[in-house]
């Protein structure tokens, strides 16, 4: 792998990264079979993925019969939109090597190193490593102590690049985030570490930041003097299917808000960064973290709204209440859906709103931000029959249906004066051909190649906790969520925060 990161220019995305083995801890589990593998096939077959790789599979079962290889690899391949080849298949199991073992064992650290050796030899995927973390959260510092300890994160001692990719969630609050960066501080200096954000990974998200600063149409009115309120919306028609251990611990603003809304709430407000050096954009996307105003108690009862889902439809099925939902706490306050009015203190937001939402079990799939403009002066309307005039928005789609829509008013054709707004569409699908994605493509990529852009630095991942502090303090004293029904787009009361400014929320 490459030496990373800052200054290394991109690479076409043809180039295939360099050699490299990768080490998935949880390889038996969910994300790796639905996302990563498949992943790594379609890296293959863009060219991205080099020769000299090789996949060290680590699981707690025993590999019955040898099989578990092309176990995971046929289960992988229902997740993709071409199931793999004859070729392909043999591809990957011939480089698939399997570690069996407890993660809190220190004896799996030495199979492990013992098993890179074989590889690098027989595959001459050289002395980088990349260790994927796709485990339990509470496993991540263990496992990053047993790689420090068996000195695998040791880069001068292997003799090649070594980076640790850690899933979400990161942390259950700030006082385990910060615990967990020190866990991993302990090991291997920043430069090793991707906090993976698999928001980031969306095409969209990505292009918000070329939108914004390839197109000197937009950055001089993207200020307080032009835009009115910002509103981002991720919207999910699913409930919590067979999460609801997990979930009920997190809720909805410790699993989307603090990590996903946030980082588009900074891409969307961040200033230019000076060049695409990955700490260049980070030290930007963090300088909006770091402006958001922090919530006082009065704040959060004013200005945040948490509610929780009961029973109701969904495209066109009876669904249950969140309450009845498989692993959820009878009694449960654990919030599905939040929204909040965020102000965002700096010289080109100050007194421009911010409005937050998400939500599971609302009316459809969504994700979304859209940037309002402040109204025209109506004066010269004033004698004719036009009443209003609508602010133009300009909107991102982030999924589904990805693109970019900016809504204007336009005479309508006749004598009379008449208004009414349309749009001006741009579609992913009608302008690019994409190929086919699970969204773990460009940030695994990134990760052989050393580019941290899309990946989350300790001082975000402190600065984003910190800002959502206060309002899970305010609801820990006590409280029960407000109720919305399932297949709408959330409680009466996220309309009254809006409503109470003079503004509603979009419908998507
Ligand atoms: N699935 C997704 O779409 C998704 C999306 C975003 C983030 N994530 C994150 O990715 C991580 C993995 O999620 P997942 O859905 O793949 O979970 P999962 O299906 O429950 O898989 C967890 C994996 O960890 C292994 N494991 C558990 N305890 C272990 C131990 N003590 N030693 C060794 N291995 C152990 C499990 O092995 P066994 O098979 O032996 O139990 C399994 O392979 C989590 O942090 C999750 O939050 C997942």
């Amino acid at each position: 792998m490459s030496t990373p990161t800052s200054g290394a220019p991109r690479r076409p995305v043809s180039a295939p990264a360099d050699p490299a083995v990768f080490v998935g801890f949880g390889a038996s589990g969910d994300l790796t079979r639905r996302k990563l593998l498949p992943a790594l096939v379609n890296l293959r077959r863009s060219g991205a993925l080099p020769t000299t790789f090789a996949f060290i599979a680590v699981v707690r079962q025993a590999d019955v019969g040898g099989t578990l290889a092309d176990e995971i690899l046929t289960a992988a391949s229902t997740h993709l939109e071409t199931p793999l080849t004859d070729e392909e298949r043999q591809w990957f199991v011939g480089r698939i090597g399997v570690v069996v073992g407890d993660v809190e064992q220190p004896s799996l650290y030495a199979d492990i190193a013992t098993r890179l050796g074989e590889l690098q030899a027989s595959h001459g995927t050289g002395r980088n490593a990349l260790f994927y973390l796709a485990t339990p959260p509470q496993l991540f510092a263990p496992i990053a102590a047993g790689l420090g300890a068996a000195r695998l994160l040791d880069e001068e001692a292997a003799g090649g690049c070594r980076r640790v990719i850690v899933e979400k969630p990161f942390g259950h609050d700030l006082e385990s985030a910060r615990a967990l960066n020190r866990a991993l501080a302990a090991v291997m200096t920043e430069r090793q570490i991707y906090r993976i954000d698999h928001y980031l990974g969306k095409e969209t998200v990505q292009n918000l930041m070329i939108f914004r600063f390839a197109n000197s149409i937009f950055e001089p009115i993207w200020n307080r003097r032009y835009v009115d309120h910002v509103q981002i919306t991720v919207a999910e028609a699913d409930g919590i299917g067979t999460r609801g251990g997990y979930y009920d611990e997190a809720g909805a603003l410790r699993d989307m808000v603090q990590n996903h809304l946030f980082m588009l709430l900074a891409l969307t407000a961040m200033e230019p960064p000076i060049s695409f050096d990955a700490d260049a954009v980070r030290d930007e996307r963090l300088k909006v973290l770091q402006a958001i105003m922090p919530m006082t108690r009065p704040m959060v009862e004013r200005d945040v709204v948490r509610a929780q889902y009961v029973a109701g439809r969904v495209k066109d099925a009876d669904v249950p209440g969140y309450l009845q939902e498989d692993k959820v706490a009878a009694a449960s306050a654990t919030e599905t859906f939040v929204a909040m009015r965020l102000q965002v203190e700096n010289w080109r937001w100050a007194g421009v709103p911010f409005y937050l939402r998400t939500g599971k079990r609302l009316a459809r799939r969504v994700s979304e931000i859209s940037v309002h403009f402040r109204q025209p002066p109506f004066m010269m309307f004033r004698d004719t029959a036009v009443r209003t005039l609508n602010c133009n928005v300009l909107v991102i789609r982030v999924q589904p249906e990805e693109g970019i829509t900016f809504h204007v008013d336009a005479k309508v054709p006749g004598q009379a004066l008449e208004l009414q707004t349309v749009a001006m569409d741009f579609k992913y699908d009608e302008e690019f051909v994409q190929p086919p994605s699970t969204g773990y493509e460009t940030l695994l990529y990134d990760a052989l190649t050393g580019d941290q852009t899309l990946f989350h630095r300790a001082d975000s991942t402190d600065v984003s906790w910190q800002a959502v502090m206060p309002i899970l303090d305010a609801w820990a004293t006590g409280g029960r969520p407000v109720c919305y029904e399932a297949g709408s787009w959330g409680p009466e009361d996220a309309h009254e925060l809006l409503e109470r400014d003079g503004r509603t929320w979009r419908r998507p």
